[in-house]
């Protein structure tokens, strides 16, 4: 035996460098494929497609009005609105299959021990409702959540999972400054809101590294609805003001591009950093405060978008557009992943609170409400599509 063993003890350095020299030559090995996209993971599922009648028979649904995270405006059930047609969004890319409805026992099963966090205005919670009241249908045990800052949110215990929303409307911090009484306004102005472009809100500054998943959004608020020229936003950056004064839209285009770093910078890399674009709103007719409408349920038609929604025609919804476009200027290289709903809510015209508010006086007072999203509604299907690109960024061994 041991006159076989010194032959091929030679033999290794050959062999050896004979592998070498193999492995150099050769091209780079493969990478290791992929899981193929799910339908509704891919970016471009929820930008390209349309809305179908859902499958039959369609599935019960997921949770009803006495879901305790509801907020009361967006019940509309409860408040006396028809359902809004069940309706389910079919990417292009997936053959006429239509994005998967969340299986909420799955999901939170595949999100076990994470933590999943939305920042931003009145559009983020809507979404974050319509995610803890399915959410809830997978985990009876799920309840209310409010530490570290959030607005609202619910642990779910089963699988020891954290889904929260953080108020933050303009993502920036901002601070009321009334004039003071010794000088007189000739302006009419009764104090300013100082932003600081690069101080994030005191709501969400402190939770970069406390959750696997962040959602963020703004772009509800930079008008004058919020903002009147009575009471103006001042931006300032290093505790200075910013010279010359910016307008609001240059100054929501400094504050998206200062908030994506600090996002870039602060959250970590394993995290899932997502950005949702502008919900559309759909007022027929004028603006909220004019009798704009939208007591309907139809669908719009793809040729009737523009001239909703393109600034160019000057319409009452053209704010969405122009806030993404701005958006994607800020983001564009940065980590932070668009999530975009824009398109695909714009055909939902009917799926709106409308009248149907819960409240007596609150069309009188606010109008009717053609921003926000009926629960159950289109929220859901965002959350469809918020999921599986959650589970697929899970499943690639990512967060
Ligand atoms: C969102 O998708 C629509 C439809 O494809 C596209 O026109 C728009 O530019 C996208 N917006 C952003 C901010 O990427
Ligand atoms: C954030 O955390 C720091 C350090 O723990 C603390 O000093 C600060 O007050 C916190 N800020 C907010 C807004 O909670
Ligand atoms: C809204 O409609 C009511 C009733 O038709 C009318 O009296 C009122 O002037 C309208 N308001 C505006 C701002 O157009």
């Amino acid at each position: 035996m041991a006159r076989h063993r010194l032959p091929r003890l030679l033999l290794l350095p050959v062999t050896l460098t004979i592998l070498i020299l193999l492995f150099l030559s050769s091209s780079p090995p493969p990478p290791p494929p992929q899981p193929p996209i799910p339908c509704g993971a891919a970016p471009s599922d929820a930008t390209a497609g349309r809305w179908v009648p859902t499958p039959s028979p369609p599935p019960p649904p997921l949770y009803i009005q006495s879901c305790p995270f509801h907020r009361n405006a967006w019940n509309c059930l409860r408040n006396g609105r028809p359902p809004v047609a069940a309706l389910s969004w079919a990417p292009s890319r997936c053959g006429g299959a239509v994005v998967p409805r969340l299986d909420p026992a799955a999901f939170l099963a595949a999100a076990r021990g994470r933590r999943i966090g939305l920042v931003g205005d009145s559009l983020s919670e809507n979404l974050v409702v319509a995610l803890l009241c399915a959410l809830r249908s997978g985990d009876g045990g799920a309840r209310k959540w409010k530490r570290r800052g959030a607005w609202r949110g619910g642990y779910f215990p089963r699988e020891d999972v954290v889904v929260a929303y953080h108020r933050a409307v303009l993502l920036a911090k901002y601070t009321w400054q009334p004039v003071e009484n010794s000088k007189p306004q000739s302006d009419g102005i009764k104090g300013t809101y100082r932003v600081d472009v690069d101080i994030p809100a005191d709501d969400w500054a402190n939770i970069t590294k406390f959750y696997d998943v962040l959602i963020f959004n703004t772009g509800h608020w930079w008008g004058p609805d919020k903002f009147p020229k009575e009471t103006p936003l001042v931006f300032y950056r290093g505790g200075k003001p910013i010279e010359p004064p910016l307008g609001i839209f240059d100054g929501l285009k400094v504050v998206l591009r200062s908030m994506g770093s600090y996002i870039e910078r602060e959250v970590p890399s394993k995290t899932l950093k997502l950005w949702r674009t502008q919900s559309p709103r759909h007022f027929d007719g004028g603006e909220w405060d004019h009798n704009g409408s939208c007591v309907s349920d139809r669908l719009l038609e793809e040729n009737e978008l523009d001239s909703w929604f393109d600034p160019r025609f000057g319409g009452v919804n053209k704010e969405a557009r122009l806030v993404n476009s701005a958006i994607w200027e800020a983001l564009v290289g940065t980590d932070i992943q668009l999530l975009n709903l824009t398109y695909m809510s714009e055909f939902r015209a009917d799926a709106h609170p409308a009248i149907w508010l819960g409240k007596k006086d609150a069309v009188a007072v606010w109008g009717q409400d053609c921003m926000h999203w009926c629960l159950p509604g289109v929220p859901d299907t965002w959350v469809d599509i918020l999921a599986v690109r959650i589970l697929h960024y899970f499943k690639q061994g990512k967060g």
